[in-house]
């Protein structure tokens, strides 16, 4: 197996303040979709000087191992998928504002020799953060680079020690239909729930997450803790968990349930196979007006491929 992808090498923290690089890269997203100065010192004020004398290229930017700039935070955060508010992705941050996230539990369970509830707050303090800036791949075809915090949950499954039977790990978000509306709807088996086979999830790649640009995430993120798997389509990065349990059963997972013809248990993103609806050949890269052709395992190959010995990749669905 080839070496696991951490990071890029430099901290954009140590590059330029946050602050400054957000402003940046709206600059570059303003400069493309706006002609003329007078039109663009009025949009970013402040960054228009800068422009002149840096030609975009050359801007320090955040970027994934591929070279691709990472989206604006508020881009990450202001446009998501979290049914549990709603389905309209621009109604998620308004809807989920004020959601409480402290206190919070997870319980980690199942068939582990040491069973064990965290507060996340145990969770921060046991395990270094770390910044993985990774791609993420909507099934819907559209994607983001996002730099998260977090630390590897193969870090977590080590303390609580699966046991020789386990084969999968199942995760759950919170059921809350008081703060969460869309767990009103009766058509959604709630809780959101959703699986790993036990090697993935002891990949390195695998990461619970609880920032965002060095930033507390969000509810919208998926905060306090969610899980990020990069080479797989989105939806099997659950949000706002509160249940990790090690079983020897594949885990039932929310959209399998709903729609079984359409999202398998692996959902290894794949540009050879196509949603039943739509073709998975390319994507809408949020912040880019041409399309980026989608790559195998999301570009994760290099350090996932081989848990995928033997299997036939055109039967995920
Ligand atoms: N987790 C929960 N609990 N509920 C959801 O609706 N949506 C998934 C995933 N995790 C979802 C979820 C989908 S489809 C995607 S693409 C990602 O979250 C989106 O993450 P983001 O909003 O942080 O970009």
């Amino acid at each position: 197996m080839s070496k696991p992808i951490k990071s890029v090498p430099v901290r954009p923290s140590e590059i330029t303040p946050k602050e400054v690089y957000l402003s940046r890269r709206d600059f570059i997203k303003a400069a493309g979709a706006i002609a003329g100065s007078a039109a663009l010192a009025a949009c970013a004020p402040g960054v228009a000087e800068e422009s002149s004398s840096a030609p975009a290229q050359s801007l320090p930017a955040l970027h994934d191992e591929l070279g691709s700039p990472a989206n604006a935070y508020e881009e990450i955060a202001s446009y998501n998928n979290y049914y549990e508010f709603s389905a309209n992705k621009e109604a998620v941050a308004p809807l989920s504002k004020g959601f409480t996230t402290a206190p919070w539990a997870v319980e980690v369970t199942g068939m582990v020799a040491n069973p064990k509830t965290f507060g996340v707050e145990d969770l921060l303090a046991m395990f270094p953060q770390e910044e993985r800036i990774y791609r993420l791949r909507c099934v819907e075809a559209w994607s983001m680079v996002i730099p998260w915090n977090g630390f590897p949950l193969a870090s977590l499954l080590k303390v609580v020690e699966p046991t020789l039977d386990a084969k999968y790990v199942r995760f759950e978000t919170i059921y809350r239909p008081e703060e969460m509306r869309g767990q009103g709807s009766a058509f959604y088996p709630w809780p959101y729930q959703e699986g790993l086979r036990l090697d993935e999830a002891m990949n390195d790649l695998t990461l619970l997450a609880t920032g965002i640009y060095g930033e507390t995430i969000l509810p919208q993120n998926g905060a306090p803790i969610r899980l990020v798997v990069p080479w797989k389509y989105g939806f099997k990065s659950i949000k706002s968990i509160v249940k990790i349990e090690l079983t020897d059963k594949q885990p039932e997972t929310l959209w399998k349930t709903v729609a079984p013809n359409e999202y398998g248990f692996y959902a290894n993103v794949n540009p050879n196979v196509d949603h039943p609806r739509w073709s998975q050949a390319s994507e809408r890269r949020i912040g880019e007006l041409a399309r980026r052709e989608t790559l195998m395992f999301n570009g994760y190959g290099g350090q996932v491929a081989d848990l995928y010995t033997g299997m036939d990749l055109s039967l995920q669905y």
